[in-house]
């Protein structure tokens, strides 16, 4: 077998900082294809080439499924979406996907605007004292609120934030999915059982929410998803749909905040398209293009999922390299978005890159920060038009400033967040 070159001792890949350092410097000297053994004994290949990637999980992607680093996610995902694979999860994506049509996600655009203002009057408060924002609890708080109403839409204000006792709340705090959550974890499960029970017994809501898309979807044999599965494909949704926005949306306010051009482009894009919320629709939001470039480069420096895997399910042959049976495979956008084969001055933030002139064609850039192929995020459209709505209403009314001048460091978990929160303080414009 033509193997890629590594190291001979044992090598973990893990999803922590060590990894990224190992990763690293085990790049800097067997390139772009790294064959390991891990601690153990399973073949294990970090491919960070940007045409085997792409040939992985897009042309070849039949021959692999999910990796070993979703079985830590188990607990809390169940067999949803990001977990499942093969029949069970082609079953579920086909049901599910119509909810994510970009005309079923405009309905959602008011609900944006109402997480957006609610989060504009309290910062506004914040000003006015002179006091500053916790950026990372305000991304979270908000992302965890926007996805929440997006999925039960009026059951929110009367089932879910009552008495400020979120029952999701710990999900936006906790991020260890270990032991100590497995009692949440079971009330939360309880919990979604009379949501989902209490609107099956009542009329279809007037608002349009994903948990009644999810209840009204039928698989080709016409079978609605279970209780089970439709607890774990909402739980599912829930942290696939919040902690990434959030994140992205936290390190775009820190890259504001400390490069004032990128902040004058994105006010007067802004100021142009959406001076009043009546003029915030699909269509003036797609107008927002300097803001998209600002959030793709943000998720090029900063991609929530910064590592994952698959497992190759047969041997396949590569341009240069064979992938054994039963493999583990890893795959970095981190690493790869930063690999200067491929960007140039890659440490450097620069939205130009993804504008019309960019040499870094849409299609086939080296860029993945939504993943690639069948397995594609399902919320990329979703997330895009949340972040600009959130960005583009909210520097209208605010600057913000970074009185601590200085670089929150990287929390390299199952997602990439800021180590320390990021704090600004809002300065009403
Ligand atoms: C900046 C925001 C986001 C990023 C960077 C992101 C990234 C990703 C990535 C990398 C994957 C695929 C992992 C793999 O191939 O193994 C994924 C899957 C998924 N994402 Fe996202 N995501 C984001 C926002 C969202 C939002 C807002 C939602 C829902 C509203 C969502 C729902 C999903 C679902 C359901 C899957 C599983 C798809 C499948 O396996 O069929 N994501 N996401």
């Amino acid at each position: 077998m033509r193997l890629p070159p590594g190291p001979e001792e044992p090598t973990a890949i893990n999803v922590d900082r060590e990894t990224l350092v190992r990763l690293q410097s085990l790049q800097k000297t067997y390139g772009n294809m790294i064959f390991v053994t891990a601690p153990n004994g399973r073949q294990t290949i970090f491919v960070n080439d940007a045409d085997e990637v792409r040939r992985i999980l897009v042309r070849r992607h039949s021959k692999y499924g999910k990796g070993r680093g979703f079985k830590r996610v188990e607990m809390l995902l169940g067999n949803g979406l990001i977990v499942s694979d093969g029949d069970v999860w082609r079953r579920a994506r086909t049901m599910i996907q119509p909810a994510f049509s970009r005309q079923n996600v405009h309905k959602l655009i008011e609900t944006m605007v109402v997480c957006c203002e609610s989060r504009a009057a309290h910062w506004a408060s914040v000003a006015e004292a002179g006091q500053t924002l916790t950026i990372t609890r305000e991304m979270s708080e908000f992302a965890l609120e926007l996805i929440l109403r997006s999925i039960f839409g009026e059951d929110y204000d009367t089932h879910i934030d009552i008495d400020g006792e979120n029952p999701f709340a710990f999900l936006s705090q906790e991020s260890a999915r270990d032991l100590s959550v497995v009692v949440k974890v079971r009330n939360l499960r309880e919990f979604l059982r009379e949501i989902i029970n209490n609107r099956k017994s009542s009329a279809a809501p007037e608002q349009y929410d994903f948990l009644s898309m999810y209840i009204s979807a039928t698989d080709k044999s016409g079978n609605h998803f279970s209780d089970r599965e439709l607890i774990d494909e909402l739980i599912t949704l829930i942290v696939a749909g919040y902690e990434t926005s959030a994140g992205t949306l936290n390190w775009a306010w820190y890259l504001i905040a400390n490069h004032s051009a990128v902040e004058g482009k994105l006010l007067e894009e802004a100021q142009e398209i959406l001076s009043s919320t009546n003029n915030i629709s699909f269509e003036s939001v797609a107008a927002m293009n300097y803001s998209q470039q600002m959030l793709e480069e943000t998720l090029r420096l900063y991609p929530p999922v910064w590592i994952y895997s698959r497992k190759s399910l047969q041997e396949d042959s590569l341009t240069n390299f064979d992938i054994p049976a039963d493999a583990d495979i890893f795959f970095s956008p981190y690493i790869l978005h930063r690999t200067d084969k491929y960007w140039s001055d890659p440490e450097q933030f620069d939205p130009d890159r993804f504008g019309a002139d960019s040499p870094y064609k849409k299609g086939d850039r080296p860029y993945y920060p939504f993943s690639l192929g069948p397995r594609r995020c399902l919320g990329e459209y979703f997330s895009f038009l949340e972040m600009k709505i959130h960005l583009g209403m909210l520097i209208q009314r605010f600057r913000m400033i970074d009185e601590a001048g200085k670089f929150p460091g990287l929390d390299l978990g199952i997602n990439l967040r800021s180590d320390s929160d990021i704090i600004l303080r809002p300065e009403l414009r």
